[in-house]
């Protein structure tokens, strides 16, 4: 058995034809788009044309497509730029955001430019909404922050329902959208969202690429100044090559996407029965094991305590598996999952997040479990 790769959700194998199509922008249209020959006019129009691709994908306008560096930049932007542009004064956020959201509304608030609220949660990690409505009821000029899909536990968020709550109390709402983008479709017609983000190493396309849709009725300043690049939204010269993959892999997700979801599912559904029917104690974190409401492609794993538990995804590794996780922080310590600890999972159970892409085979989740089944029966 070749060596196995579990952790999609950190970042995912790029498709061929992703390559090829990004080929020809490194080995001869090296022009810079902002030069007005005929080398540059012929690569800016190869940027236009991904950009009107991807937004017609998602339903909207190409200019409202931005393209960034990834995700944590699509990110930052919305977030520090709708603060400042538009007088927020108070965020609402949940404990279970990605650094890119937590330590940036962390960042603005010990600035002293927000209020920052921590939305609460059920007891498996969803939103309380009920919740959000009082903290949205109580407090003008809020930005709302909050992920679609949980990219260590899976769980996912209803934008519909928050899109209406936000617009009923007049808030802005962005969410990190980069573990669902690709997979799963976003209608920007119908969502009433002001900011949402992709990357495009997490559906097979390039690292250091990713782009913002921002809402026409929410026009934001630079968050990067210098030359005049994504219409003065963005200074510096284009990153082609990843513009071209970022939308090669968004048309390739979008016209597999049924069929790449049904095959990962039942990996997903086959890798819950078979460890829960053949292993003892073991736990899905968050609603990791709920298949309508967690992503598809995200199983959180959480293992009985052992002597060997620090040593769990080690010994995954020399078993040629691929995954990633550990536990929840220790009293004291911020090492670890802030995730797990904000669900309180006890830190002496060992968690794993596997994470699965349409390249992974059954073969492949049987061995797997298999390892597991006896990895666990060696150290029990
Ligand atoms: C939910 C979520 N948000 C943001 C990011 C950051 O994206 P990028 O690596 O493109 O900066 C990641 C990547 O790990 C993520 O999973």
């Amino acid at each position: 058995m070749n060596r196995i790769y579990l952790d999609n959700a950190a970042t995912t194998p790029m498709d061929r034809a992703v390559i090829d199509a990004m080929l020809p922008m490194m080995e001869s249209s090296f022009g810079n788009p902002s030069s007005i020959h005929t080398h540059g006019r012929e690569v800016r129009n190869t940027i236009e044309r991904a950009r009107k691709s991807i937004a017609g994908l998602l339903n909207t306008s190409p200019a409202e497509i931005f393209f960034t560096s990834g995700g944590t930049e699509a990110d930052n932007t919305a977030i520090v730029r709708s603060i400042e542009d538009f007088g927020i004064t108070h965020a609402i956020t949940s404990r279970l955001e990605h650094h890119a959201v937590l330590h940036t509304l962390e960042y603005m608030a010990k600035k002293g430019k927000i209020k920052l609220s921590y939305v609460e949660l059920d007891d498996k990690g969803h939103i309380d909404l009920t919740h959000l409505e009082v903290l949205l009821r109580d407090n003008p000029k809020t930005l709302v922050s909050l992920m679609h899909g949980n990219n260590e536990i899976g769980n996912l968020l209803d934008l519909n329902v928050v899109g209406q709550l936000c617009e009923d109390y007049g808030a802005i709402f962005h969410s990190d959208t980069v573990q669902t983008m690709a997979h799963y479709r976003h209608d920007l017609q119908q969502l009433k969202i002001d900011f949402l983000v992709g990357a495009a190493h997490k559906f097979h396309g390039p690292k250091g690429i990713g782009f913002l849709y921002i809402n026409a009725k929410s026009k934001i300043t630079p968050f990067i100044h210098g030359g005049s690049q994504e219409r003065n939204m963005r200074g510096g010269t284009e990153n082609v090559y990843g513009i071209v993959g970022l939308a090669k892999a968004l048309e390739i997700a979008y016209s597999g996407m049924d069929e790449h979801r049904k095959h990962v599912e039942a990996l997903k559904a086959r890798m819950i029965h078979r460890l829960s029917t053949e292993l003892d104690g073991i736990e899905f974190n968050g609603d990791s094991a709920n298949l309508e409401r967690s992503l598809y492609t995200v199983l959180n794993v959480s293992f009985p305590p052992s002597e060997e538990a620090d040593m769990f995804l080690f010994n995954l590794d020399i078993n040629k598996i691929s995954a990633s996780g550990g536990s929840a922080c220790t009293s004291g310590s911020d090492i670890g999952s802030h995730v797990l600890t904000a669900l309180n999972v006890s830190p002496e159970r060992p968690s794993v997040r596997f994470s699965f892409s349409k390249y992974n085979t059954v073969e492949e989740i049987d061995y797997v479990v298999d390892k597991l089944v006896s990895i666990l029966k060696v150290t029990a």
